[in-house]
């Protein structure tokens, strides 16, 4: 009786959505016989609007133009245009004055947060925490959708290796398991489960494929990746984007293996849309149709837009190549009207999705806006996110935390008193200056007996963004003070690190030490003040070898969005016991990149008494602060690991126990090692977490369960396989002990 009710209403539920679909699809097929070629290729290019330029400046094109091919019908899609008088206003143009009045889709980066800024997606993933992540882009999508727009160019979901890479900030880091895992989180947070709600969006895989792989992490730089990587590494991320119904796809300016990955058959037509079967479309990057001509892989724009579409590039980002050679190329023959067809098909079902048929100005609602962008009930999800994100690296002798009275702080460095930089890159929705910092978190704490002194300034950077500044490198002015008043103070909390635009697009770095003069200014406060708390903002791992050997508690604060500094406060006070975990691996120095923890044994690891084996003469191979690693104001213990093997499954128990002497969280970690297989496997793999609270005292027994899912890796031929042999379970934590 259940079963046939339960059957009954599954049946009613794929009736619903066959019908759905079925009325989508008469919709969209009724207006394409309406449309002309030039209409069809216009919903496939995408301008940039009136607000900060993401790309290389256009030529051609301004405002005017841009109005008039709205009128025309010769544009899809608009970036960078928010709020909702703006988008109200072209919004206008396209439904009442273009002969379809087929409505735009507004794009834009909402990378993490809008208004209320979240943490970096590098610092989210340092939670582990699935919901706090999905609730982030939750609020996210909350937020823009009330700005007008209905689109984000998120989630980047590249992994990382390089922290040269100044996009590692954007990404979840290292590992493609956990990396998909909060792919498919920051999908659900913006798109919901009904995009056509007017607080959801649609989302953007991205960048498809390999960019994180840009040698020697020079951004746009090439990547040349074997086939066992690319399968089991970097495409996982996207395949669970593509799984849980993200809407578009974004390609990527990087060429791969010799073909940019925005002309790529196989990537975007082989991948993607046939084995995958994904339905959304793919939206180049920003000029990246026209970038294959610098590439050496098109003649020319004609060449380039032909190259894009028949690849399965749907909608050009700034190129304006497919509006000024599609045509041609049709009439000429040599781009067939199905290639074309296919685009929009794709592009007017995720307008369909998004509702925007049915009500245009969803989006524009005033009211909404003003009630939405002025809620300050986002703030406490920042700030929990905030907490959660936070990473204790090191503290020696337990100096964390801090007594909350009787001790006079001396914070140091000019991040300490910026409300700038912990809003980090891509937050161009949000108000400059807006976030809490370091001093004001602390000032809530203790009001007496806290003194604070910039030492090394920031001043202004070298870009044409103004709100850009660089950490100074040559005036040693405010050492003097800062060395000063260290030599007064009890305890030190030096705020040091990376202003908020040093990472990010475009900001590769070769040296990635604390930049300008600030390991200076380190050296000489602690020539007089050992007791020193080094808080650290910045978007990548950084290399602090010497800080690691000489500095008692080291806390990585990335940069934490709206709430930074009370979060900040609220660990050093110890009001939050730190319970983040680096997703990826801190290197002791650049020599040693690429350094991740899923690495390959090799032919040989050892023995280390010889010259003859996979080492470094001047340093040691392992890294400063492994993958998975951050520690607690508490302790805990692991026992007893039982494993039973059920079939295929593989079920892991192990006891844990909280040995120290206050509440907490753990992520606990289990790694699998495939000993032998047909490709390869690493020393390592990352198969499932469980972050668990703790009471004082606390034991918990964890289960893991693993499946052909967890067990398998793709082959060179992209096959998913399972292989029967002996594998490793590795449980626990990955802890650097001091
Ligand atoms: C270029 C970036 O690579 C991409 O991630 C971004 O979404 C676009 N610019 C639009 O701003």
């Amino acid at each position: 009786m259940r079963t046939s009710l339960i059957f009954l209403i599954t049946m009613s539920l794929i009736n619903a959505l066959t019908a759905q679909n079925s009325e989508k699809n008469e919709f969209i097929s009724a207006l394409m016989s309406e449309m002309t070629l030039d209409e069809k290729i216009g919903q496939m290019n995408q301008y940039t609007g009136f607000y900060d330029p993401t790309g290389p400046i256009p030529t051609d094109g301004d405002a005017k133009t841009k109005y008039d091919h709205i009128k025309k019908g010769m544009v899809g899609s608009v970036l960078n245009v928010r709020g909702t008088k703006d988008v109200r206003a072209l919004q206008e143009i396209a439904v009442t004055q273009s002969r379809l009045g087929i409505p735009l889709i507004f794009g834009f980066d909402v990378i993490h947060g809008y208004k209320t800024i979240m943490p970096i997606p590098l610092a989210e993933a340092a939670s582990w925490d699935l919901e706090s992540i999905e609730m982030s882009a939750r609020i996210a999508a909350d937020e823009a959708t009330a700005s007008g727009l209905n689109w984000t160019f998120a989630p980047m979901m590249d992994v990382g290796r390089d922290p040269r890479w100044g996009r590692v900030m954007e990404g979840a880091g290292e590992d493609p398991y956990l990396g998909s895992l909060i792919a498919e989180a920051r999908v659900r947070g913006f798109q919901g489960t009904d995009m056509s709600e007017e607080n959801t969006m649609a989302a953007c895989a991205k960048h498809f494929a390999a960019y994180g792989f840009a040698e020697s992490g020079r951004d746009y730089n090439t990547t040349d990746i074997g086939l066992s990587t690319l399968h089991n590494i970097v495409l996982p991320p996207f395949k669970a984007a593509a799984e849980a119904g993200v809407a578009t796809f974004m390609n990527s300016f990087n060429e791969l293996n010799g073909i940019p990955a925005t002309g790529d058959i196989f990537l975007q037509r082989s991948i993607l849309k046939g084995k995958w079967n994904f339905q959304g479309f793919v939206v180049s990057d920003w000029g990246s149709i026209g970038e294959m001509i610098p590439h050496g892989f098109a003649e020319d724009g004609a060449q380039a837009a032909e190259i894009a579409v028949n690849a399965g590039s749907d909608m050009d980002m700034e190129s304006h190549l497919y509006i000024h050679q599609l045509n041609k190329l049709v009439q000429s023959g040599t781009v067939d009207l199905s290639v074309i067809d296919e685009a929009v098909k794709r592009i007017l079902g995720v307008k369909y999705d998004l509702g925007l048929f049915h009500d245009p100005y969803k989006y524009c609602n005033e009211e909404r806006e003003a009630e939405v962008l002025n809620n300050t009930s986002s703030m406490a999800q920042s700030l929990d996110i905030a907490r959660k994100s936070i990473v204790l690296l090191k503290n020696k002798n337990d100096i964390l935390p801090l007594k909350k009275s009787g001790n006079h702080i001396a914070v140091i460095g000019a991040l300490g008193n910026d409300k700038n930089s912990p809003l980090g890159s891509w937050r161009f929705g949000s108000v400059d200056n807006s976030a809490v910092s370091v001093v004001e978190g602390m000032s809530q704490y203790q009001y007496n007996n806290l003194s604070y002194e910039e030492g090394i300034a920031l001043v202004n950077g070298e870009t044409s963004f103004a709100n850009e500044l660089d950490i100074n490198t040559s005036d040693r002015t405010g050492l003097k003070e800062a060395v000063e008043l260290a030599g007064k103070a009890d305890y030190v909390v030096m705020v040091l690190g990376e202003h908020g635009y040093q990472s990010g697009e475009g900001r590769s770095r070769t040296d990635i030490g604390l930049p300008g003069l600030q390991q200076e200014l380190l050296e000489k406060v602690f020539e007089v003040n050992s007791n020193i708390i080094l808080v650290l903002m910045n978007g990548r791992p950084l290399t602090l070898e010497w800080a690691d050997q000489n500095i008692p508690a080291i806390v990585e604060t990335w940069h934490l969005g709206s709430q930074s500094g009370t979060a900040i406060a609220e660990v050093l006070y110890g009001d939050y016991n730190p319970s983040g975990k680096l997703t990826m691996t801190f290197p002791r120095n650049v020599g040693q990149i690429p350094i991740y923890y899923n690495c390959k044994n090799t032919g040989r690891p050892g023995p280390q008494s010889q010259v003859f084996w996979s080492h470094y003469t001047d340093q040691t191979n392992d890294p400063l602060y492994v993958f998975g690693h951050g520690l607690s104001y508490t302790t805990f213990e692991y026992q007893n690991l039982n494993i039973e093997v059920d079939g295929n499954t593989v079920i892991a128990k192990v006891t844990v126990k909280n040995s120290g002497n206050r509440s907490g969280e753990e992520v606990i970690q289990l790694y699998i090692h495939d000993k032998v297989a047909s490709v390869t496997r690493p020393i390592k793999e990352l198969k499932g977490f469980s972050k668990v609270s703790f009471s004082q005292g606390e034991t918990k027994v964890i289960e893991f369960v693993l499946s052909e899912k967890e067990l398998g890796f793709y082959n060179n031929e992209g096959d998913y396989v399972v292989e029967p042999g002996a594998f490793e379970l590795i449980v626990g934590e990955a802890r650097k002990v001091n």
